[in-house]
């Protein structure tokens, strides 16, 4: 059931900075990366798979489809802490590697490498942010805010807005807030400029926003509560500030 691949394209997530700076001697060899689509060069006995298939590895290699069953099926995350500590799931960053078939993923034509590359980690947790756990608070019109534009927050805009959402947006800079007016959002927030920010949002949605991702934690939280309605959701992924 194994494969090796061929690494064509690999991207960046802010828990790979983290990773990398944290990195202590005792801990080397440790191959940084979560994300990468490669090509299927060789196939062992029984697989599926084939020479030439372009696939994706799964950010948990042990959780593939639907809730998770146990505890256990989150841990292994490719190139994080388990490798750090000695574990068996290094990262992707190298020009080949082998892996179970059930831990990749084939790849629509439609999509580059680079932009495939970007989906297990950033992609597929904005999806999850926002569909599988917030349709119920989310209908056309109904209000998200996003914090920043790193990868997770840009792929819940462009997933809010196929959702025919209300996006507010914040940044430290004018340029990306401008940017991500392009990209469709309704409103941007400057939160060096305006330390208020939450309050900001809840003013722009008319009475609170109806859904939060909050990829800041611990120096967001308190803004995000300021802008969030009555009965809206907060969604905790991240802890940038
Ligand atoms: N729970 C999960 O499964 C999961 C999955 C993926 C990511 N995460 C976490 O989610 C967070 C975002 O990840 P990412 O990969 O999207 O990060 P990223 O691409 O590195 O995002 C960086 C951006 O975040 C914004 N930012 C930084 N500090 C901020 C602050 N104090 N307040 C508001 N925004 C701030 C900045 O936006 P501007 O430049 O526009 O100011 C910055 O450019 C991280 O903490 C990551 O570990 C969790």
């Amino acid at each position: 059931g194994h494969v090796e691949i061929a690494v064509r394209a690999a991207s960046l997530n802010f828990r790979d900075v983290v990773h990398v700076k944290y990195l202590k001697e005792k801990n080397l060899p440790f191959i940084p990366c979560s994300d990468c689509v490669g090509i299927v060069t060789r196939c062992g006995r029984n697989t599926n798979l084939k020479p030439g298939d372009r696939v994706c590895p799964l950010f948990f290699p042990h959780w593939d489809t639907g809730r998770p069953s146990n505890p256990l099926a989150l841990r292994g995350a490719l190139g994080g802490a388990n490798a750090l500590e000695g574990g068996m799931t290094q990262g992707v960053l190298r020009e080949r590697l082998e892996a179970h078939e059930k831990t990749l993923i084939k790849i629509p034509d439609y999509l580059t490498d680079a932009e495939a590359s970007t989906l297990p980690c950033a992609g597929v947790t904005a999806w999850s942010a926002l569909t599988d756990f917030s349709l119920d608070k989310l209908k056309p019109g109904s209000t998200i805010l996003l914090q920043g534009t790193g990868g997770v927050s840009l792929f819940c805009l462009q997933f809010a807005k196929a959702l025919q959402l209300k996006v507010i947006i914040t940044s430290s800079s004018d340029a990306k807030l401008k940017r991500a007016k392009d990209l469709g959002a309704d409103a941007g927030i400057n939160y060096r400029t305006n330390a208020k920010w939450g309050k900001e949002a809840y003013k722009l949605s008319n009475g609170g926003v109806d859904v939060v991702v909050d990829v800041g934690g611990a120096g967001t939280l308190t803004h995000a509560l300021d802008a969030v309605r009555v009965g809206g959701r907060i969604m905790m992924v991240g802890n940038l500030a």
